[in-house]
């Protein structure tokens, strides 16, 4: 059980994670304000960490601070613990690890996002194709000390026989270096990203993709959002580490490991309570005023590469080319996220979205229409409001391991959205059957079923809405949590 005190507290239930549940900003005031962080990991993790106590024994949840404000929050807190320095974490108990910022940055920025998640959503592109010269050895040193970190913090820090749930491609290496600390702690990891087949993984360099293979298999459980993440890893160990690879059982170095799927959806009954607050309703009316009575076709990402807003944008404006039928009756609302803005690649991709929208804008807008709206913000409940209001959503990844979004939205839905979605995106294998499915490359066939879901008539809209919503409710973030822990601690 739980002891009291930064430095002896010992926790049952660990969750580890680079982004934790708040992130903190500096207020004019000099102030640090906590904000809730981005993206789909904190957006299921968040609500389970909230009621874990009454759930069995104390969760704590270790992550890193990620900016000037976050390492101020974490310094001033005993042991890390912001939750016992005051500030709001939502109800968790929350450890931020204040590690050297070279070192953070070699690991978050170079390897984890510029190198492993290009490589895991097949990202490069004859400009961005990696070198692994000298430069990435120091890099990869670097994950290695952050993984090192977190395996040490979360060994100092777990009770006897603790449950331990290490996330996603920043921490591959953790399960393997903290079982060999604490062989006693079960642990579990898992991917909220797609996995790629041998092939591209394979463009790693060969210590490294063994290592990361390699550091995952030191967990008694791995999770994947769908099918074919679990697949593709399984692939990765039987070419790369000759592994051998029986149904879901990986077998290598004396241990076999399964992998699982837990396909993440919604709390819906959350959500939906979420979207009738003041706060959205008020985003709604702001949203309802600015549409001036047109259609809807809205999108909420992160300004993302593997989001593909360029090539949804794209289609919008062959929309509005090849059916001139919809000028002044149609508007495209795109809601961005920033998001890693420390990495070019992610500055460039912002403003090609800002340049794509400016275009659309110059071809098509008039005085009294605006045919798309574009907002940089990390304004959750706007978000909220803009999904409500959606009458098309438009889900289009190049690749994604789950994608949150088609499923909040099928959610909180009032005008019966229609969905369209990729086909390379996990949600797929759970909604294809009521979701207008595009091949997220192909723009002028992502047109098409703008226009047909712009065209549907409304008993069909709203049976597909419903039934959607019903599968976005499948597997609700405690239910998703428990299963795992279920597994792992059996
Ligand atoms: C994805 C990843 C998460 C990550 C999120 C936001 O959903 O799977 O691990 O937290 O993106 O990205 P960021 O780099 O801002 O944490």
């Amino acid at each position: 059980a739980a002891q009291a005190g930064a430095g002896s507290f010992q926790a049952d239930l660990l969750v580890a994670s680079n982004r934790g549940p708040v992130s903190f900003a500096v207020g004019d005031d000099g102030l640090l304000i906590p904000r809730r962080g981005g993206g789909g990991l904190v957006s299921g993790l968040a609500q389970v960490v909230q009621d874990a106590p009454e759930d069995g024994g104390e969760l704590l949840w270790v992550c890193t601070a990620l900016s000037e404000a976050d390492r101020r929050a974490a310094r001033s807190a005993p042991g890390g613990r912001i939750d016992q320095a005051g500030y709001d974490t939502g109800g968790a108990s929350v450890r931020m690890l204040d590690l050297d910022r070279v070192l953070f940055d070699r690991a978050y920025n170079a390897v984890a996002n510029r190198t492993l998640w290009f490589v895991l959503h097949l990202l490069h592109s004859p400009s961005t194709e990696p070198s692994f010269g000298a430069s990435f050895r120091q890099d990869w040193a670097a994950y290695e000390d952050y993984n090192a970190a977190f395996a040490e913090a979360l060994a100092e820090q777990a009770a006897p026989g603790a449950c331990v749930l290490v996330q996603d491609y920043h921490l591959t290496l953790v399960p393997a270096l903290l079982r060999a600390i604490r062989p006693d702690v079960r642990i579990a990891h898992f991917s909220h990203t797609p996995w790629s087949p041998p092939q591209y993984f394979r463009m790693l360099p060969d210590s490294v993709a063994a290592a990361i293979l390699r550091g995952m298999l030191g967990a008694d459980r791995l999770g994947f959002l769908a099918p074919a993440w679990a697949e593709a890893f399984r692939e990765c160990c039987a070419e790369i580490l000759g592994a051998t690879v029986e149904g879901d059982a990986i077998s290598a170095g004396g241990r076999t490991v399964r992998t699982s799927l837990y396909p993440l959806g919604v709390d819906a009954a959350e959500l939906r309570d979420r979207a009738t607050r003041p706060d959205v309703q008020e985003r709604v009316a702001e949203l309802r005023e600015l549409a001036g009575g047109c259609r809807l076709v809205v999108r909420v990402d992160r300004t993302e590469l593997s989001k593909n807003i360029v090539r949804g944008l794209d289609a919008y404006r062959e929309l509005l080319r090849a059916h001139p039928e919809w000028h002044g009756r149609v508007m495209h609302l795109v809601c961005a996220y920033p998001s890693r803005h420390d990495l070019p690649e992610y500055r460039e991709y912002t403003a090609a979205v800002q340049r794509i929208a400016a275009e659309i804008e110059a071809e098509f807008g008039t005085e009294s229409w605006l045919p798309v709206h574009l907002e940089i913000s990390d304004d959750f409940p706007r978000s909220l409001a803009a999904m409500s209001l959606a009458d098309v959503l438009v889900v289009n990844p190049i690749r994604d391991g789950m994608n949150l979004v088609a499923k909040e939205g099928m959610v909180v839905s009032t005008e019966n959205a229609v969905l369209i979605l990729s086909r390379e995106a996990g949600a797929c294998s759970q909604m294809s059957a009521d979701a207008l499915v595009v091949n997220p490359f192909d723009v002028t066939a992502t047109a098409e079923a703008m226009h047909t879901a712009l065209t549907m008539d409304p008993a069909q809209r709203c049976a597909r809405t419903g039934r959607l919503a019903a599968i976005a409710a499948q597997l609700p973030p405690r239910a998703w949590f428990r299963a795992q822990l279920d597994e792992i601690a059996g």
